[in-house]
């Protein structure tokens, strides 16, 4: 989004000041360096629009084997790999599945469950390989001690699966933490590009999207995928406009749907987003379902159309998520799943 008003060296920039430091000081320092090199950025300016954001060349070059290095040396790699860093931008799209989110949407999913009396059939629109559709498969670990776990073993595990992940974070206001972890009868996904966990490039690039620096997420991330390997999701090629609806007619009748989303909406055109809030409120006026987005401040559309949270000071969602159930805010959340703050008392 800051690249459709700036220019590819300020969005460089721009990622290197705000998005990256306290995450990845190695993309931090690269993104500084490249926006200040003017030989690169007219390379890079020779790709369409949407391949030139800065979080796309650096995992495209780690895919390729690049190391943290001081700038120089990375400059080095991708003048020597400049032709498989290009094809593999054209070719690839951010798609980062982050699995940490569950953390942050489970209390909604349990509450959802308990008030319906029914067990879950879940739709993730926008849901890459996958990942956040398996909520019922991992630990839970939230700061005031509470920790959620599955209570039978896995069924089917490989004897040399790792165990699945523990989703860490921490808690504000009146959290309503369950004690036990809703049952999941259905689930399904849409994307525009489904990422496959059985296919090794996929799960290379996956690993790729994670920053240098963050061991413990590459880790969930791949335990996440042992988990998902084990029974993979059913994932629906398309637009989440046109896939929806006919999906929905496919998730078992008795469980209550939820349809849920992170981080897409801003892929979407503002019409796109118009279109889909439509779409999910005819879904929940015929066949009934729950909606979950979990978005940025920049693309958070309430019920009412509107992009403002009332009474909630500016900036204070600046860098996290807002949670919506049914276009009502209910938390503010850490954007990798690492923090929930209860809106409600
Ligand atoms: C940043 S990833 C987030 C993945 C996942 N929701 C998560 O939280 O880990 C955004 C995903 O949305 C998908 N996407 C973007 N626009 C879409 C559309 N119009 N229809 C379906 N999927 C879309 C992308 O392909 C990508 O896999």
């Amino acid at each position: 989004m800051a690249g459709a008003v700036l220019g590819t060296a300020d969005w460089y920039r721009h990622f290197g000041t705000i998005d990256a430091p306290g995450s990845s000081a190695c993309y931090a320092d690269w993104s500084l360096h490249i926006a200040d090199d003017p030989a690169l950025i007219a390379r890079i300016d020779q790709w369409p629009h949407n391949k030139r954001q800065p979080l796309l060349l650096l995992a495209a070059a780690r895919y390729l084997g690049a190391k943290v290095s001081p700038y120089a040396e990375f400059r080095n790699f991708l003048d020597e790999h400049w032709a498989d860093v290009s094809r593999t931008v054209l070719s690839r799209a951010t798609q980062t599945n982050e699995v940490g989110r569950c953390a942050t949407l489970l209390p909604s999913l349990a509450a959802i469950s308990a008030a319906e009396r029914k067990p879950l059939a879940l739709i993730e629109v926008g849901a890459s390989a996958g990942l956040a559709l398996f909520p019922d498969r991992y630990g839970y670990e939230y700061d005031d001690g509470t920790t959620v776990t599955r209570l039978a073993p896995e069924p089917r595990r490989q004897p040399a699966a790792p165990e699945p992940p523990v989703l860490r974070c921490t808690v504000s206001g009146a959290v309503p933490l369950p004690d036990k972890l809703p049952e999941v009868v259905w689930r399904a996904g849409i994307d525009l590009n489904p990422l496959d966990v059985g296919n090794d490039d996929d799960v290379a690039w996956l690993e790729a999207l994670i920053w240098p620096e963050q061991d413990f997420r590459r880790e969930r991330l791949r335990r996440a995928i042992a988990v998902a390997r084990e029974n993979p999701p059913l994932l629906v090629a398309g637009d989440l406009n046109q896939q929806l609806v006919s999906l929905a007619g496919r998730a078992p009748a008795d469980a209550a749907l939820v349809v849920f989303h992170s981080a897409v909406m801003g892929y979407l055109s503002a019409d796109g987003r118009s279109r889909f809030r439509s779409t999910v409120q005819e879904l929940a006026a015929g066949r009934g379902c729950h909606w979950l987005s979990n978005e940025g401040e920049t693309v958070i559309v309430q019920a009412d159309g509107s992009s403002v949270v009332p009474e909630m000071a500016a900036g204070r969602l600046r860098g996290n998520f807002l949670l919506l159930h049914n276009g009502r805010p209910v938390a503010i959340t850490g954007p990798h799943g690492q923090s929930l703050e209860w809106l409600q008392r």
